[in-house]
């Protein structure tokens, strides 16, 4: 074992331990290391080094390391992350300090990473490995690499594909060259939350809802610049009353990003944190509350479905201190319920919130809002700064976090990841989060939705909310409807509806001129079924034998002038795009799937084969759930895929590839 010094080579002892020891001592005594350390006789003498000589060294090393900042990119970074606390700056707040980076610029610029990484004394990979991470950080080089004026962000998912965003997306770069606006740049994104409004752009964080050619550029233009093209606002309040919608439609007001929602004042006019004030305040038995939680057979309504008052018992169980993390991810394709609620009533939520934090014991509670969800912040934040002003009891701890583009954030473990200020990577399981979560902690983790109801299942009692359902099944659920129907929406139905009485009794039917062809039971994961099984009970653990999920009840209609195989695709290339990376059978998975899904015939065994591969081997839901769309189209459109005749009583979807070549009830 050699090191090199100054004035040659040496042998040095071989355990660690007496090497330390041999340091130490060579260091503090300022002397020549002793010949008893079996030193090489014709070793020549070592210079003498002092402590602060050594201490010198190495800070003169660790200064020329790497790239050093600038003083103008350090100025740039403290002005906008303020003055230094005492305890330094968080490391888990690192997102929150990109995004004002962002915000201010536009973009990431590489110098500012640098300075960034040096205000917070973090090495500079860490810092880029985050901000490389989300999709709604880019980072650029060199002096001269500029932030476009405007970007126009165009949905490409499933609702709005079916809804023509391919065809606006071929067409706006022309239309905004022939209109001045070539430095605005136009980019296509996942689902953004407003499937109901497809199909939809988002100019900078304006969203132009039923988007047209027309009605972006008329946006574009009206915003020329970035600062300006923010979610407008809504000034009216209203009393949001959701349990008065109970087996009705949420209204749509036409062409509207802001609904009018419940403040405080209205709020609690209307009896609100009555309930919080009391259990925080010991006059209500938070037993009770936890009872009436177990026995309405609330499920989470994030995906999983995992009984709510269990969970709650569960981490109640756990040794304090307890945090709770909040779900308003939304990044599920389809899936918009969260955000209708969310703009209209606010404190019904934070409500449920306060309930959750003090019948579990929760210190401190993160809530986690997608970036995309911009009016919703600032409605958040406002709520939470009218709340921390009038307070109805004490409140615990709550931060609102921001995300930053990444569906797999919406996983719970990877939101931990998130909320910690890293990449959003997925967690291995055991541990659970509810015994080690956030920042080690056990941790209750809720979507929206869940918590959204806990005021009212606690006011009405449980057998209120139980008392709904339809087919055997019990409760209510958010169904978030977009596709083919005539009015697209939240629909506040029974669980166990199937989507034929979804469609008729809430959608009012079918899109004039189309008729079923298949629906999307959850999302992008949740599988594809054809028009045949239109009588299924949509709910959680009904749609497992079929091969699919509801997960967060989102519903997407197709019609004979949709191919099935044209959105299983659509989805594949979202969990391609979206795949943190972690695992291979997810990573490669998904590029290889989407790459031979878009064979006119399928190679049936190659993609049975990966299928199985990334269900078997994925270590988080995303790639678990991936072959979903591959294993439906095998089983119920195999037509579509060359697989099998064209049923003969079937319309051929317009955009089929072999629709064209597949004569009724004959093979390719
Ligand atoms: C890939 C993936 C994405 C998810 N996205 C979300 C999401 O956007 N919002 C959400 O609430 N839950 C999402 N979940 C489910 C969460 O992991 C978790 O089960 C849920 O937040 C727990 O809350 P609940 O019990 O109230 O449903 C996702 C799960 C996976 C595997
Ligand atoms: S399955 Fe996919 S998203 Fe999940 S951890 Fe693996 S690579 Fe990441
Ligand atoms: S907003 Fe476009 S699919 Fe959801």
């Amino acid at each position: 074992m050699c090191i090199r010094n100054l004035t040659g080579v040496r042998t040095l002892p071989d355990t660690a331990a007496a090497r330390l020891a041999y340091a130490g001592a060579f260091i503090k005594n300022n002397a020549p290391a002793p010949r008893s350390m079996n030193l090489a006789p014709e070793a020549p003498t070592v210079a003498a080094v002092s402590v602060t000589d050594m201490r010198e060294r190495i800070r003169r090393k660790s200064r020329l390391k790497g790239r050093q900042p600038e003083d103008a990119a350090m100025a740039d970074v403290a002005q906008l992350l303020g003055p230094r606390p005492a305890t330094g700056f968080r490391r888990d707040l690192l997102i929150e300090y990109l995004h004002r980076l962002n915000d201010h610029f536009g973009v990431l610029h590489d110098r500012h990473l640098v300075a960034l990484a040096q205000q917070m004394n973090r090495p500079m990979a860490e810092v880029y490995e985050v901000a490389s991470f989300y999709h709604h950080f880019e980072i650029v080089r060199g002096e001269d690499a500029q932030a476009p004026r405007l970007v126009l962000r165009v949905c490409d998912s499933l609702s709005c594909s079916l809804a023509g965003a391919r065809e606006l997306l071929a067409a706006l770069p022309e239309r905004l060259r022939a209109a001045g606006q070539a430095d605005v740049q136009v980019v296509a994104v996942p689902c953004v939350g407003r499937c109901e409004q497809a199909p939809v752009a988002v100019v900078h964080q304006c969203p132009v809802p039923h988007a047209t050619v027309d009605t972006v550029l008329e946006v574009v233009e009206s915003k020329p610049k970035r600062a300006l093209a923010r979610h407008p606002q809504a000034l009216i309040a209203i009393n949001f009353d959701v349990a008065a919608l109970a087996e009705k439609s949420v209204p749509v007001p036409p062409g509207e990003v802001s609904p009018a929602h419940a403040d405080l004042v209205t709020y609690r006019a209307q009896g609100g944190y009555q309930t919080a004030a009391a259990l925080v305040n010991g006059e209500m038995d938070a037993e009770a509350v936890l009872a009436a939680m177990e026995n309405s057979g609330l499920r989470g309504l994030g995906g999983a479905g995992f009984p709510a008052g269990r969970k709650w018992r569960i981490v109640r169980d756990q040794p304090a201190p307890r945090l709770m993390a909040v779900n308003i991810d939304e990044g599920e394709p389809g899936t918009f319920k969260d955000r209708t609620y969310l703009e209209r009533d606010p404190h019904r939520f934070l409500e449920g919130v306060l309930i959750a934090a003090q019948v579990v014991g929760t210190e401190a509670v993160y809530i986690y809002l997608r970036d995309e969800y911009h009016g919703c912040r600032a409605l958040l934040q406002a709520a939470l700064d009218d709340l921390r002003a009038e307070p109805p009891c004490p409140l615990p701890h709550i931060e609102l976090r921001r995300g930053a583009g990444a569906y797999i954030c919406g996983e719970e473990s990877a939101m931990i990841e998130s909320i910690e200020g890293k990449r959003g990577e997925p967690r291995m399981r055991p541990p659970y989060i509810a015994q080690v979560g956030l920042f080690g902690r056990p941790t209750l983790e809720h979507n929206f939705e869940t918590l959204y109801w806990v005021r009212d299942i606690v006011e009405k009692g449980p057998e209120w909310f139980a008392g709904f359902g339809r087919h055997g099944r019990k409760g209510l659920r958010s169904f978030s409807v977009s596709g083919r129907v005539k009015h697209p929406g939240v629909k506040l139905a029974p669980a166990g509806i199937t989507v034929q009485e979804l469609i008729d009794e809430y959608c009012g039917g079918m899109l004039d001129g189309h008729q079923l062809y298949a629906y999307l039971p959850g999302g992008a994961s949740g599988g594809i079924l054809p028009a045949h099984l239109n009588h299924i009970p949509l709910d959680f653990d009904t749609l497992q034998p079929y091969g699919c999920f509801i997960g967060s009840a989102a519903v997407i209609v197709l019609s004979q002038h949709d191919s099935a195989r044209d959105a299983a695709l659509n989805v594949m290339r979202f969990f391609e795009h979206e795949s943190c990376g972690q695992c291979t059978p997810c990573r490669v998975g998904t590029a290889k799937a989407a790459a031979l899904m878009e064979a006119p015939v399928w190679d049936a065994d190659l993609l049975d084969d990966l299928a199985q591969v990334m269900a078997d081997a994925s270590i988080c839901g995303l790639g678990q759930a991936a072959p979903n769309p591959i294993r439906c189209i095998h089983k119920y459109f195999p037509h579509e895929v060359g697989e099998g005749p064209w049923p003969g009583d079937l319309p051929k979807p317009r955009n089929s590839p072999l629709a064209e070549q597949l004569p009724p009830g004959g093979k390719p």
